[in-house]
């Protein structure tokens, strides 16, 4: 088998330059993909470094993993069904360490294509939003279940929602909601006057952080990839959301510096974006931000 050879996916990586040119992968460097998805940064990253055996690639959607085992098979690659916190938890306690650290946070093209996963609020289906099917906690229960005080927490906090009052107020008189675009029309009801956006953007996507604990997924996973990071090692995250990025800020912040027990060093001094080629061919990469640090040798 050639390694050089893992086909994936048509579907273009975010910033895939900016990620090599900033984490520099070396011939024998192991790596952790703690997003995996289509694999698409892994297989680049993995032609670089040559490295297969010693490298893990993680996802928590079942069909990102099928997809992985396929495109990866017989390379002798680790795959992970997991989220990455908890797989982090495990690879620590197995006293792993990588050299190279990527996750590229979110949701995927196809769990938005795939309109059975309730996803998008263009075409019905059930309220699911569950990045691993096994979870029991789906869409569903935030929007029928959750207070009308949580709801509007989740709306404001996650989706910075001007009108969360609004929209929670209106989901609890029409409960139960059965479908995305029954949740999507009500939220419509919510907004008088123009939105740039479709209405239901910012909700969906609050809703989404909600049901696979996404905020917390990042802040605690954050010291473990430290952990996880070999001496020199790079860690690179690639964000989609405002919050996920402050996230990152401030933990790089927290851990740099010209302190002399600064464990990183930062190698993006402001986060990076897709320039002008890649925002134009794909708008799933225009809120995209990367940071990268390195831990001190
Ligand atoms: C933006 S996609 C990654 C795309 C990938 N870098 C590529 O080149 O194809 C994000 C992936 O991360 C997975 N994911 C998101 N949060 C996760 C978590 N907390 N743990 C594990 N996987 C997660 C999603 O299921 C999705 O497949």
């Amino acid at each position: 088998m050639h390694q050089n050879s893992h086909q994936v996916d048509s579907h273009e990586p975010v910033m895939l330059a900016e990620v090599i040119e900033y984490v520099k992968p070396q011939k024998g460097e192991s790596y952790l993909d703690a997003t995996a998805g289509l694999g698409g940064h892994a297989a680049a990253i993995l032609n670089l470094t040559g490295n297969y055996n010693q490298s893990v690639l993680i996802d928590r959607d079942e069909t990102a993993l099928k997809r992985l085992s396929s495109s990866f098979s017989g390379s002798g690659i680790k795959l992970l069904h997991q989220d990455y916190l908890n797989s982090a938890k495990e690879l620590i306690q197995k006293n792993r360490t990588f050299d190279i650290i990527l996750a590229d946070l979110g949701v995927s093209s196809p769990h938005l294509n795939e309109v059975s996963r309730g996803f998008s609020f263009t075409k019905t289906a059930p309220l699911d939003m569950r990045m691993d099917q096994r979870q029991e906690k789906t869409a569903a229960d935030i929007v029928n279940k959750t207070s009308e005080k949580q709801l509007a927490e989740i709306l404001r906090n996650y989706g910075e929602e001007p009108r969360y009052r609004k929209i929670a107020n209106l989901i609890v008189k029409n409960r139960p909601i059965n479908s995305t675009t029954e949740l999507a029309g009500l939220v419509r009801k919510a907004w008088v006057g123009h939105s740039r956006t479709h209405p239901a953007t910012r909700t969906f996507m609050a809703i989404r952080i909600a049901v696979n604990d996404e905020l917390t997924q990042l802040s605690q996973a954050l010291p473990l990839w430290l952990e996880l990071l070999a001496p020199g090692g790079r860690l690179a995250v690639i964000s989609f959301h405002s919050l996920e990025d402050r996230i990152v800020k401030q933990y790089f912040a927290s851990e740099s510096g010209n302190r002399y027990d600064a464990a990183l060093t930062l190698l993006t001094k402001h986060p990076v974006a897709p320039g002008p080629h890649e925002t134009a061919n794909n708008p799933r990469s225009r809120s995209a931000k990367l940071r990268v640090a390195a831990k001190q040798k």
